[in-house]
């Protein structure tokens, strides 16, 4: 099967085969608007081969610790739907790297104040910097404000 560009049409089991991921997985995929089929005319889906470079950016992107919604958006940004080259690629993974890093700071501050818990069990609201009973710091602050003491 062709398309109108005539380039061959690939079904769901070999972009699922190619990319490595579950049928199910591409249907979620298609769900959330990040990739799009066809139907051929037995209603069956039919892919574009650029549908593969698509599916390892999202891959790639979920790796790094990055959420679909986020993927979406950066793939949104594409002119036309169209497949992310190797500039888009640049572009994309080096904000993905910045909101990468700060996780990373983030987590690291996390660990550093949990080896600080650890074998102290007080879970003060006002001095352990993990605890926060109730939420009552929720109305001023969003996270764990006392992280960022
Ligand atoms: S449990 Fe005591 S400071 Fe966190």
């Amino acid at each position: 099967m062709k398309n109108s560009h005539d380039l061959p049409l690939l079904t769901i089991g070999q972009v699922s085969k190619r990319c490595g991921v579950k049928p199910s997985t591409l249907h979620f995929y298609e769900d959330k608007g990040l990739i799009k089929s066809w139907r051929n005319s037995g209603n069956q889906r039919r892919y574009k081969k650029d549908v593969l470079r698509r599916v390892s950016l999202i891959k790639a992107g979920q790796k790094v610790g990055v959420d679909l919604k986020s993927i979406r958006v950066a793939l949104d940004t594409l002119p036309n739907s169209r497949t992310p080259n190797k500039a888009d690629w640049e572009v994309m993974s080096s904000v993905w790297k910045s909101q990468l890093d700060e996780k990373i700071r983030y987590l690291e501050k996390l660990r550093n104040s949990l080896t600080g818990c650890i074998g102290c069990g007080c879970l003060s609201m006002s001095n352990c910097p993990i605890y926060n009973e109730d939420d009552f710091l929720g109305n001023n602050h969003s996270g764990p404000p006392l992280l960022d003491k």
